[in-house]
């Protein structure tokens, strides 16, 4: 039995929130803390695979053996990502980027005043849309954090992006999402399929992902 299937392929993996920043002591950011897209990264080594991992800021321990790019902004991960794109073989985004950035960023502390302010926000880039519009034969994976309408909003996701797969959590669900050590997740695929998986470690759901990302790979003759 093949137990390192991913030999010889370049996987390269995105995780941990974007920092926004407003000015030097103030940001905009989310509640990754980076261990889903760790645990994928983790698991692709195991099976082999020669792993990138652009990593926004999080309080994790470089995993061993992989190629970790720490990045900030939204802008800074889309750069990153877009470097290293041709070289893979397979793309999973994890990570939750902002999809909005202060329009301004100032060099000094901005002071207070008297009333309400207002941040003016502007669209980031979105990275996994810009990937799909590139993809040659590449397995683009992505994911899809929702509170609400999970199902329809993945399918969407799937479509919209030219995705090959998209791993959708319910990020209110008890177990799931931000900061847990639990996931919920359920995997939908070009063919129509959704595959409901119960809650699990991120390390059992990695697993789960990367077998399926395996079998994508296998379909599109990258193996
Ligand atoms: O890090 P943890 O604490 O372990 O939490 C895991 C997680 C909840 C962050 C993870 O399971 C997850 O759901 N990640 C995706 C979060 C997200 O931003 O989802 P989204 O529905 O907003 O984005 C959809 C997809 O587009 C994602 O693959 C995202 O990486 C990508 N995207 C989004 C915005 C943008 N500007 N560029 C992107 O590429």
């Amino acid at each position: 039995k093949n137990n390192q299937p991913l030999k010889g392929k370049t996987v390269l993996i995105t995780a941990g929130p974007t920092r926004e920043k407003i000015d030097p002591v103030r940001y905009i950011t989310n509640h990754s803390s980076g261990k889903m897209g760790y645990a994928i990264a983790e698991e692709a080594k195991k099976q082999g695979a020669r792993v990138v991992l652009v990593s926004g800021p999080v309080h994790l321990e470089s995993p061993k053996g992989i190629e970790v790019i720490k990045v900030e902004s939204a802008e800074e991960m889309y750069n990153t990502v877009l470097e290293f794109f041709d070289l893979a073989d397979l793309v999973i985004k994890t990570a939750a980027v902002a999809d909005y950035r202060p329009k301004q960023a100032y060099d000094h502390k901005v002071k207070k005043q008297a009333g309400d302010s207002i941040l003016e926000l502007e669209r980031t880039k979105d990275i996994l849309l810009e990937l799909g519009k590139r993809k040659k034969n590449q397995v683009l994976i992505g994911f899809a954090a929702e509170t609400n309408n999970v199902a329809e909003y993945a399918q969407k996701k799937l479509e919209k992006k030219n995705a090959d797969m998209i791993v959708a959590n319910n990020v209110k669900a008890e177990g799931a999402g931000f900061g847990t050590d639990t996931n919920i997740v359920t995997l939908f695929k070009r063919d129509g399929t959704a595959l409901e998986l119960p809650i699990m470690s991120k390390a059992a759901v990695a697993e789960r992902i990367m077998i399926e990302a395996t079998s994508l790979l296998k379909e599109m003759g990258r193996n």
